[in-house]
């Protein structure tokens, strides 16, 4: 699948509420899947539940420092041991809850008739214990543990007891993003949404730049959005490509690179800035956007591209270090191979840079409605120690000022994505096979656990 060839998935992912109850036991509790960055559960005693379709998961900082996860049900009869509002953004409540939290917890107490946990999830307190003969054995009793780990500052777990390692599942992708040091970014925002499509359909409108030419258009007059895509096992990468060789030289993969234009030292800046002020101050960061201002300034006309970036790239560095914000090293041919975006299967997409990763996303299904999903996005930034903004998650709607103009155009396009895979005129999709590898990885992948429903195939 990986040699562009073309393929064809159905649209039945998209669309069939059995393949939505299908993948709540074939999908949701096997695959690693993140929960939230570590700094949101910075002491021992700090805890938050984590919901995804039917499943529901508290996770925890236990007294040694260590994180523990457990189902959130109670193995008396079946109570959840926190009451998670029906579901988490609250379907008959007002108010949308993203996700119930508390800190300095020594044990949980079960509501119904009082059976108590303590951070390890051992049972310690039972009414009457005796009625049961003595029987009762820890095992009976004790919370359902579920795996837990932690990769570039993000919470993972998976439910399934022999899942294989997270550093094992996220693999290439995750030796080279570690180099990024994404860990020691913190949220600089945070966002969610109900949006009316398929989970599926919202991180795939994230997945490639093949869109950016007819849905950005704006974007246009300051860079090219040509790119190629690369499968890596589960996950998969894409980086900005030139369909003219000649040109290679100016751009990088990445989000470093020349914009549209004669003048290298105008055009850098100004592609930089219109994509971090209309992307939600994303994909770049004020000392970047700062530091390529100057470059008009600063090199004479007739400045190469390279010359620019290579200068840009050290006096924002240099910036960032006087007000206490380290750049990791980053070896050229790592930078390269890391590209611009990386789809982390099954449903997160981060674009990475030295110090931000972002616009990231994560979207979850809601409820039974395959037309129906819970969509998140945030931005990570590394800042001088001491001066990380508190973020919480703010539930705000799908529009143009709340997400910046960008995402409200992949918005516009989503819900009648959904749409239109129903029209019995569809024939199914025709992915581009240079562009869209990640969306075809994902179903790639996807079809592996759905017991090969939905398998891309050679046309
Ligand atoms: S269901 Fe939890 S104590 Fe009875
Ligand atoms: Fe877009």
């Amino acid at each position: 699948m990986d040699e562009e060839r073309l393929v064809t998935y159905p649209a039945e992912a998209f669309l069939s509420a059995e393949y939505l109850q299908a993948e709540k036991k074939l999908l949701w509790p096997r695959v690693w899947q993140m929960v939230e960055r570590e700094s949101d559960l910075p002491n021992p005693g700090d805890w938050l539940t984590y919901n995804v379709a039917d499943e529901s998961v508290i996770v925890l900082r236990n007294e040694d420092g260590s994180l523990k996860a457990f189902h959130n049900v109670c193995p008396h009869r079946g109570r959840q041991l926190v009451s998670v509002p029906d579901m988490l953004p609250g379907l008959n409540s007002s108010e949308p809850v993203h996700s119930v939290r508390g800190s300095n917890r020594k044990s949980f107490v079960c509501g119904f008739h009082g059976w108590t946990f303590d951070l390890d999830g051992r049972n310690t307190y039972i009414l009457d214990p005796q009625d049961w003969q003595n029987r009762l054995t820890p095992e009976m009793t004790c919370l359902s543990e579920v795996q837990v780990d932690t990769w570039a500052g993000f919470i993972y777990i998976n439910m399934d007891p022999g899942a294989a390692p997270l550093r094992e599942w996220m693999g290439r992708a995750g030796e080279l993003l570690d180099h990024f040091e994404i860990g020691k970014m913190r949220y600089k925002w945070r966002q969610w949404a109900i949006y009316p499509c398929n989970w599926k359909t919202a991180i795939e409108a994230f997945l490639e730049p093949y869109h950016v030419a007819a849905t950005h258009t704006q974007l246009l007059d300051y860079g090219e959005y040509y790119a190629y895509s690369r499968q890596y096992g589960f996950h998969s990468v894409t980086g900005y490509d030139t369909r003219d060789a000649r040109f290679q030289m100016a751009n990088s993969s990445g989000t470093v690179r020349a914009g549209k234009g004669d003048d290298p030292r105008v055009s850098t800046y100004e592609l930089i800035r219109e994509n971090y002020e209309t992307v939600n101050y994303t994909a770049s960061t004020e000392s970047l956007v700062r530091a390529a201002s100057r470059l008009k300034d600063e090199l004479p006309e007739g400045t190469s591209a390279q010359e620019c970036i290579a200068y840009w790239q050290r006096i924002a560095r240099e910036a960032d270090a006087e007000r206490g914000v380290t750049w990791p090293d980053i070896p050229p041919e790592i930078q390269s191979e890391s590209g611009l975006a990386w789809g982390i299967f099954p449903n997160q997409n981060i674009l990475h840079g030295v110090t931000f990763a972002g616009p990231a996303y994560r979207v979850r299904p809601y409820g039974d409605d395959p037309d129906t999903c819970i969509f998140e996005a945030y931005a990570l930034e590394r800042f001088p120690e001491g001066e990380e903004p508190e973020t919480e998650w703010v539930y705000v709607d799908a529009t143009a000022e709340n997400w910046g103009p960008v995402l409200a155009q992949d918005f516009a396009n989503m819900e009648f994505v959904q749409k239109g895979m129903k029209s019995s005129g569809f024939r199914g999709t025709l992915p581009n096979p240079h562009q869209e590898q990640k969306v075809i990885n994902l179903h790639r992948c996807l079809a592996n656990f759905m017991e090969g429903r939905g398998a891309p195939a050679l046309l």
